[in-house]
């Protein structure tokens, strides 16, 4: 069966050649696979992006960690979530995958350090770590009801070479957000064993219900703790590249990762002046797109539950909030045979489990982007076939 994983595994496989034939066809497809918010209907304020045409921006001001204005903008946007942040200690790159690179050059070794990545998880770690060079090990979420973080999954990938551990709250795409005593357990280890707590919030501001507690103020106070978040989830814009990474905890350990961040920010200066002298007006003028975002993913949760409340064969997994949702499905057939019936037969897109490292079969992956509409017709459809069969 992981023969056929599609990320990190360079080989072709069918799932891959079957959609990127698909793709190439005239018949349309309904993707339920999406993660691109801007070609799913949801409406962009007409001046959104007029900020980037400000003057200013032909000024070239180089700042290594970014302008001191979009930096406080940053840490008034943490206060927007009650959360706390030192806008001296806000460092802006091109995006959240950048920030990982940034943050894996800062605390690893190329071909000697170790980082902890949770499975299920965002596939792009694969790629990211190898491309700094890092080993990724795998600790694997157990589900219990909901996703848990599991101490002794965390101390059986943990090595001596171990720099950082990843923990993505709300996770993508199981929607797990970490919970307190794994916080404690997860930023206890990384204090007493010399490593830093990256921490992905990316999705933080889509909760299917209620807001969980903030996981930062939950971490042991003597690990250090990279928060990460950028603006193509905040405000539904991917395409314009703004990320950042709010640096956390002892001063003199944080001290000491700025200045040599300072130097890594600096000898790459990605992050283009128009984005940072617009981000302050994107951030404060995004909130009705990312309300709208909030109000799709809530409205297809509800009509994914509701779908599959009437399917005995199937789970719809907890989740916590994020723009996916995992539904566990019978293994009569292998979730590759399963999502190749899906594309070839009714032109449905959604991922398989494996894709994002699912133990065993058969899980698929939804998107809750989608026009609803949509949405409820392609969901409908994956669970007649998977009932049927
Ligand atoms: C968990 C997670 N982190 C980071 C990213 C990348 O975000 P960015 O577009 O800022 O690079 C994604 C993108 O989907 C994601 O799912």
């Amino acid at each position: 069966m992981y023969s056929s994983r599609v990320p990190g595994d360079r080989r072709p496989n069918a799932f891959a050649r079957a959609l990127a034939r698909a793709r190439a066809d005239r018949a349309p497809l309904l993707d339920l696979t999406t993660s691109n918010p801007t070609q799913v209907g949801i409406r962009y304020p007409a001046g959104l992006l007029e900020p980037l045409a400000d003057p200013a921006g032909l000024v070239h001001r180089p700042e290594p960690f970014g302008l001191r204005e979009t930096r406080e903008a940053v840490a008034r946007d943490y206060a927007r979530r009650r959360v706390t942040v030192d806008a001296a200690r806000v460092v802006l790159t091109a995006s959240t995958s950048e920030a990982y690179s940034f943050l894996f050059k800062l605390l690893c070794d190329p071909g000697q350090s170790d980082a902890l990545t949770p499975a299920p998880s965002y596939p792009l770690f694969d790629h990211l770590t190898r491309l700094d060079g890092v080993r990724q090990r795998t600790y694997r979420l157990t589900y219990h009801g909901h996703w848990c973080t599991d101490p002794a999954e965390l101390d059986d990938a943990w090595t001596s070479a171990t720099r950082a551990a990843l923990v993505v709250s709300p996770n993508n795409p199981t929607g797990s957000a970490i919970r307190e005593d794994e916080a404690r357990e997860v930023s206890g280890r990384c204090a007493s064993r010399g490593a830093a707590l990256i921490l992905d919030e990316v999705f933080c501001d889509y909760p299917f219900e209620h807001p969980w507690p903030n996981p930062a103020t939950l971490t042991d106070p003597a690990c250090l703790v990279f928060r990460l978040g950028g603006l193509s989830k905040t405000v539904g814009l991917p395409q314009i590249k703004l990320g950042w990474i709010a640096v956390d905890g002892p001063a003199a350990l944080v001290r000491d990762v700025l200045e040599r961040l300072e130097w890594i920010c600096d000898t790459y200066l990605s992050v283009s002046t128009p984005v940072q002298l617009a981000a302050p007006r994107l951030l404060a003028d995004g909130a009705p797109v990312r309300s709208a975002i909030l109000e799709r993913i809530r409205l297809n949760y509800a009509t994914l539950r509701r779908l599959v409340s009437d399917v005995d064969s199937v789970d719809l997994l907890h989740g916590d909030g994020g723009w996916s949702a995992v539904l566990r499905v019978p293994a009569t057939t292998s979730e590759e045979q399963l999502v190749l019936a899906l594309l070839d037969e009714d032109r449905i897109v959604v991922h398989p489990g494996f894709f994002f490292d699912f133990p065993h079969d058969a899980f698929v992956i939804v998107s809750l982007l989608p026009e609803p509409r949509e949405f409820a017709r392609g969901v409908a459809r994956v669970l007649e076939r998977v009932d049927a069969a």
